[in-house]
């Protein structure tokens, strides 16, 4: 830890995103596990990040990969048992690193034992847990609500003659937090793998806490294309970033805090507006709402320079910035805004002002693989055939080796391996992206002015981004051809380092196609 002060480790820190299904198998399922993780945990040692976020864990019937969950204090038998993590966290803090887990809040299974209560009678103490409407005045659902993997929101239950709410699967009914006995549960659960010496939460999907009470229809987004998924058909208006839901999360924080050093990481997609608002006006609610932008915008050098300048001054006072390349649910950087560029999108993420999160295998420059309909996982591409739609090419297993299975496991694997150079052969290959990672990471750790220091543009135009980042009398420029032509250096300095391995960095004046360079004043 390089912290200036380590109550705050998560300022200077880079998270690591490991997905468990598809990191390292131990026991030959063709699923990753926990032991797996620990077993690569020098991976993660040479790559030199702080914090290790693990996607869900806990016990589910896997139907959105674990994030459909039955008990909210365990460990899923495929990945191990609560003595593996404890395994798995003390290796984790050994290393110096951070551990968080995955809280998923807004949904539970619906083989919970809680929504088996709740669906039992309409007079189960649990029935309220979970969110029940009448129907609606023609018989149909009560409001025209979309959920995320298509189809209506509301799945009739027949059983109890109502309605009950899921913003994702059917299988995924929506939790009641307007329930103070459910706040409570969860809170409960936070506090157990507190105890267990988890160090934070990334917490999911919140922008779907608490839904407008009335249920009122939300209104058509009239230029809706369908790659923006099915529940964008309409502007969420009343089913997302609802005002109870900014106070839930404020309630979580406090949570938190009763602990010394833990950290909440918030996933929610929305205008910059809507996620600034969940740092909480007093900094009380996510230390970091996840910064999505650089998933969603084209690699265009004057678009992210507009967009970094927005987001810096969006940013409410004291409150810390974050950026993220990539993420189990969104396509891979590499195919994204292709090879090349990924080497300069690496720079960029670690050296703009802020904590990074890396998604798992990024730093291998892992591309969206091929998977055959007869392969496909992801019940958003099962449900909807055909269309492209569905997150199974970005979550392929990592590549550690060239043997059998990649090294990745000695069975089947649950999903088609990948086809890029492996973590093995990258690490031996100076020009590889593996390495390029690592000088990032450890030129990041090194100078306090890309950890800690200020940021200034200093240059914008159709192929080149340049930024000045200065801490405590040091400066770094950072400048970046987003183009495949040679241009001139936008800006003054001595080259200190390049995205390009074997670039000779005296008499710099140029920067060649697709090149980052580092440079002192
Ligand atoms: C989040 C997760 C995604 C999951 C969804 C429902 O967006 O990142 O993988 O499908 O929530 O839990």
């Amino acid at each position: 830890m390089h912290a200036d002060d380590t109550t705050e480790w998560w300022k200077d820190g880079i998270v690591y995103q490991v997905y468990p299904r598809s990191f390292q198998d131990t026991t030959g399922t063709g699923i990753g596990d926990l032991d797996g993780i620990r077993a690569r945990l020098p991976h993660l040692v040479a790559l030199g990040v702080d914090a290790v976020w693990i996607s869900p864990i806990y016990p589910s019937p896997m139907k959105d990969a674990g994030y459909d969950i039955t008990d909210y204090r365990g460990i899923e038998p495929l990945f191990g048992s609560l003595e593996s993590f404890a395994r798995l966290a003390e290796a984790i803090h050994a290393q110096g690193m951070k551990l968080l887990l995955d809280l998923v809040p807004s949904h539970s299974s619906d083989q919970h034992p809680w929504f088996l209560e709740s669906r039992a009678s309409r007079d189960n103490p649990r029935r309220d847990w979970y969110v029940w409407r009448d129907a609606g005045p023609d018989g149909g659902p009560p409001s025209n609500w979309i959920a995320e993997f298509g189809g209506a929101a509301w799945e009739w239950d027949d059983a109890t003659g109502q309605y009950y709410l899921h913003l994702y699967l059917t299988e995924q009914p929506a939790l009641n937090w307007r329930n103070p006995e459910l706040r409570a549960a969860i809170y409960d659960a936070m506090r157990t793998w507190f105890d267990r010496g988890v160090d934070g939460f990334r917490v999911d999907a919140v922008e779907h806490l608490a839904p407008d009470a009335q249920g009122r229809d939300n209104p058509p987004v009239p230029d809706w294309r369908f790659e923006m998924g099915p529940a964008r058909s309409l502007d969420r208006r009343y089913s997302a970033h609802q005002p109870d839901g900014f106070d839930v999360v404020r309630e979580m924080r406090r949570v938190a805090d009763a602990y010394p050093e833990r950290v909440l990481l918030g996933e929610a997609y929305g205008t910059l507006d809507e996620v600034m608002r969940y740092y909480g006006e007093a900094l009380d609610g996510f230390h970091l709402p996840f910064n999505f932008h650089l998933i969603e915008a084209p690699w265009d050098p004057v678009g992210l320079a507009d967009f970094i300048d927005t987001y810096e001054a969006a940013l409410p006072p004291g409150a810390w910035p974050n950026w993220v390349l990539g993420n189990h649910d969104r396509d891979r950087v590499a195919t994204r805004w292709g090879p090349q560029a990924a080497r300069c999108a690496a720079m960029l993420l670690l050296t703009l002002r802020g904590t990074p999160t890396l998604w798992q295998g990024d730093e291998l420059g892992m591309v969206n693989e091929t998977v055959p309909p007869e392969m496909l996982q992801d019940p958003w591409a099962v449900n909807n055939p055909g269309t492209g739609l569905g997150r199974d090419p970005v979550r392929i297993p990592m590549p550690w080796d060239d043997g059998p299975g990649r090294g990745f496991t000695t069975g089947t694997p649950w999903l088609p391996l990948s086809s890029v150079a492996s973590a093995e052969a990258q690490a031996e290959d100076p020009g590889s992206m593996l390495v390029l990672y690592r000088h990032l990471v450890h030129l990041r750790r090194n100078h306090a002015a890309l950890r800690r220091g200020s940021y200034a543009r200093l240059h914008a135009d159709a192929s080149v981004l340049a930024y000045a980042r200065e801490h405590d009398g040091e400066t770094l420029r950072v400048a970046l051809n987003f183009s495949d032509r040679e241009v001139p250096l936008p800006c003054e300095g001595t080259p200190l380092f390049s995205t390009i391995a074997a670039r000779d960095l005296k008499d710099v004046t140029q920067l060649l196609p697709n090149e980052g360079l580092i440079l002192t004043p």
